[in-house]
């Protein structure tokens, strides 16, 4: 616990006291504007104690003042407490919906992290595999988003050091970033109450310099006596969980690299505009690959019928999450629906955009070692039982390259 109350410093470098420390870019501009709010607030409380105190003490019955030349009407001062008060407004509302609109535009260059709250932990996965409850490791001087849901009630993200507080609710995506300025461990909070242990619901998150950063990461997130989560062997990245989920609840059965009856391909679908039966069209967001997944009957895909089974209650937000990094991951040009870009035993998407710059006309051409399972989607939906070895050797190829596309280029929309 962090004993000692740390004074906040804000640009002018007046220290407030009793406020959290500042460990996020935000935390300086809106103290700022939080301490400018407080001193109007207390200037014009003090004013008009002022005057109501001396107007009482000056008039009251029985003083001898004067009470000659009444003023009934005063329009410089009427226009005065009118106009002055109203352009203070005016710009204390500029102000705030700058800060409002900062908040919420997240940078381009954001790394991603998925929060799901639930009764009564925080669990946060990031995009390259590593998996947290209740604590999240961060570079300083990164900008980090949050794309967070509930498993269950309303719960809401609350880092006062880094001033930043957001609702996770379940079943919509909600999002925030933030960027960390002091290396340090910060206190993380459940800000809505949650039920009977709503009070034990928070966490750290814990700041690095970059090069402990990446020391924390290449150990998948170990700490010393902590083998509960990640094995530094066996890490895959969120999309290799998600491919791995995509065969095993069977979604390939229906979605193969290409159209076919049963389903649409769901390859390069991620932010196009889907078509449904009814008319309606819709960006391919997180939110709807979600929807689609758990209330697939919500939108169906015009030219197709509702037969895919409901997954609502089925699958975890986790896994939701993994599956949503796979179908991301499946590329965003329609180009490849072909047989060569088929997926490995592992759903795992063969044919890479490093692969499609220099392959020409030609998708076919980097089928590779997996060529054998190319034909039919039945065969793909089969459980990892053969090429176990050609497997192994593609994984540990991906593992080589992919968390930088993941992290850098998949992961940003
Ligand atoms: Cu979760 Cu309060």
């Amino acid at each position: 616990m962090n004993l000692n109350l740390p004074l906040a410093e804000w640009e002018l470098g007046v220290k407030i006291p009793f406020l959290p420390q500042q460990a996020s870019t935000f935390a300086g501009e809106i103290d700022t504007l939080y301490f400018v709010l407080w001193a109007l607030t207390l200037f014009f409380s003090a004013l008009v104690g002022f005057l109501i105190l001396f107007f009482v003490i000056r008039y009251k019955k029985g003083s001898n003042v004067s009470r000659a030349n009444l003023v009934h009407t005063s329009h410089s001062l009427e226009l005065a407490w009118s106009i002055i008060p109203l352009f203070l407004g005016l710009i204390i509302f500029a102000w705030g919906a700058k800060l409002y609109a900062d908040v919420y535009k997240v940078p381009s260059n954001a790394k991603e992290v998925f929060v799901i709250g639930k009764q009564w932990m925080w669990h946060l996965q990031h995009s390259n595999g590593i998996r947290e409850n209740n604590e999240l490791h961060v570079p300083i001087g990164q900008p980090v988003k949050l794309t967070m849901i509930s498993q269950d009630t309303i719960h809401s993200f609350f880092v006062p050091d880094f001033r930043i507080k957001r609702d996770v609710l379940p079943g919509r995506y909600t999002t925030v970033w933030f960027q960390a300025t002091k290396p340090g461990r910060y206190h993380l909070f459940c800000a809505e109450y949650c039920g009977m242990q709503h009070s034990l619901m928070g966490g750290w998150v814990y700041v690095m310099e970059p090069k402990d950063f990446e020391k924390w990461q290449n150990s998948n997130g170990q700490k010393p006596g902590d083998a509960s989560m990640n094995t530094p062997t066996a890490r895959q990245s969120l999309s290799e969980q998600g491919a791995e989920i995509y065969q095993s609840v069977g979604c390939a059965n229906c979605h193969a690299p290409q159209d076919n009856r049963r389903g649409p391909s769901l390859y390069a679908i991620y932010g196009k505009k889907r078509q449904f039966v009814d008319g309606r069209t819709e960006i391919a967001d997180r939110a709807y690959i979600r929807e689609s997944i758990l209330k697939p009957g919500e939108k169906i895909t015009a030219g197709y019928e509702n037969i895919m089974p409901v997954y609502d209650g089925q699958l975890t937000e986790e896994q939701v999450n993994a599956l949503i990094a796979y179908i991301k991951s499946l590329g965003t040009t329609n180009e490849p629906k072909m047989p060569g870009s088929e997926l490995d035993n592992n759903g795992k998407p063969i044919s890479t955009d490093g692969g499609k710059s220099n392959m020409g006309g030609t998708p076919g051409a980097t089928t590779g070692p997996n060529s054998g399972n190319t034909r039919g989607t039945d065969s793909t939906a089969s459980p990892n039982t053969k090429n176990s070895a050609d497997t192994q050797s593609i994984q540990g190829d991906v593992r080589g390259t992919s968390p930088g596309s993941n992290s850098s280029g998949t992961m940003n929309r």
